[in-house]
C-alpha cells in the first residue's frame, strides 16, 4: 500500500518539497504518494489531524505552521524542543505524533559537504528569529570555538543566545557587537529578501572563510555577492533545503537517499 506524506504550508504551492520527496523516493524505491496542503491559517491540528485519518504517515511543515506543530506533538526531538519548532511530523504505530526539526541538521550536512569544518570554528550567525532558532542546537553540537547570534534587535539575539548557553560558547548582541574575524558566517534574516544587508565591517572574514545564506534564488543573495566581493566562499540555501528533506525523509522511512543528484536537478531548475 502506498504511504502518504505531505507538506503543509500557507501559501505551498511554490513548495519544492513535493519533487524533491519524489525524486528520494525514485532512488529508494519506497512506494510513496507526496503532496502540498495549504492549511487553513486557524487549524493547523485540524489539518494534520484529517490528515492522518486519510491515512497520512508523516507531514513536512513550512510557514507559517512550525510553531503550531510544535504545539500538537505528543512527544518531540531535543533538538525540536530546544527550537519551539517541528518541520517534520511523524506518525507512530501507537497513533501518538512525534515532532522533529531537520533544518539545522540539514544546514549541518551541506555545510560538511562543502568541506567546512565546524569544530574549532569562529562562526558568526545573524539573525534571532525562527530560522536561527532551529540551527543553533546543531551547530554547537560540532564544537565551534565560539558563536555570535547578531541580530537588528541586540536584546532578541541576547536571549536566544541565552537559552543555549548550556550548550556551548554561545552570545549575542547587536551588529555593531560583531567583531571579525570569522571562519564562517552564516546569514539567517530575512533582510536579503527586501534587498537589504545588515551594517557589517568589511574585515568580516578570516582567509578562507565561508559565508552561507539560508535564503537562496536563481543568482547569488545580496549578502552572499557581498560576501564574494570580500573574498569568502559563498553556499546558499538550496543544498540545505535538500539536506533537510533527506533527514525528513529518513525519520519516516529509514533510508538516506542520495542529495547530490537532486540537489544538481534543482540547482538547473532555478
Ligand atoms: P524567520 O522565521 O525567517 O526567522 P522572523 O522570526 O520574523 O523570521 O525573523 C526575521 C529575522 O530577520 C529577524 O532576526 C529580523 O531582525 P529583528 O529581530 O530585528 O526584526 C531579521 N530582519 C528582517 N529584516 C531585516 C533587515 N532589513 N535588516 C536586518 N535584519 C532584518
Amino acid at each position: 500500500m502506498t504511504d502518504r506524506y505531505c507538506v503543509f504550508g500557507h501559501p505551498v504551492g511554490h513548495s519544492r518539497s513535493p519533487a524533491i520527496h519524489a525524486a528520494f523516493a525514485d532512488q529508494t524505491g519506497d512506494d510513496i504518494e507526496y503532496i502540498a496542503i495549504e492549511a487553513p491559517l486557524d487549524d493547523f491540528a485540524g489539518a494534520w489531524r484529517r490528515f492522518v485519518a486519510e491515512g497520512g504517515r508523516g507531514a513536512n511543515v513550512t510557514v507559517p505552521f512550525k510553531e503550531a506543530a510544535f504545539r500538537l506533538c505528543d512527544t518531540l526531538s531535543e533538538r525540536a524542543r530546544r527550537s519551539g519548532a517541528v518541520n517534520t511530523l511523524i506518525l507512530g504505530g501507537n497513533g501518538l505524533t512525534y515532532g522533529d526539526t531537520t533544518d539545522g541538521v540539514g544546514l549541518v550536512r551541506d555545510l560538511e559537504r562543502h568541506g567546512v569544518a565546524l569544530a574549532g570554528a569562529r562562526i558568526l550567525v545573524l539573525g534571532a528569529g525562527g530560522a536561527v532558532r532551529g540551527v543553533l542546537e546543531p551547530l554547537l553540537a560540532e564544537g565551534p570555538a565560539s558563536l555570535f547570534v547578531a541580530n537588528r534587535t541586540a536584546a532578541k539575539a541576547e536571549a536566544l543566545a541565552a537559552d543555549f548557553r548550556d550548550l556551548g560558547e554561545i552570545a549575542g548582541g547587536g551588529f555593531e557587537a560583531v567583531e571579525g574575524p570569522y571562519d564562517l558566517v552564516i546569514n539567517g534574516t530575512s533582510a536579503s529578501l527586501a534587498g537589504d544587508l545588515p551594517p557589517l565591517p568589511d574585515d568580516l572574514f578570516a582567509p578562507g572563510a565561508t559565508a552561507h545564506d539560508m535564503m537562496y534564488g536563481a543568482g547569488p543573495t545580496v549578502f552572499l555577492h557581498w560576501a564574494a566581493e570580500r573574498g569568502a566562499r559563498t553556499v546558499d540555501g538550496l543544498g540545505m533545503l535538500v539536506e533537510q528533506a533527506a533527514a525528513s525523509f529518513f525519520q519516516w522511512r529509514a533510508r538516506r537517499p542520495d542529495t547530490a543528484p537532486v540537489l544538481e536537478r534543482l540547482r538547473q531548475e532555478l
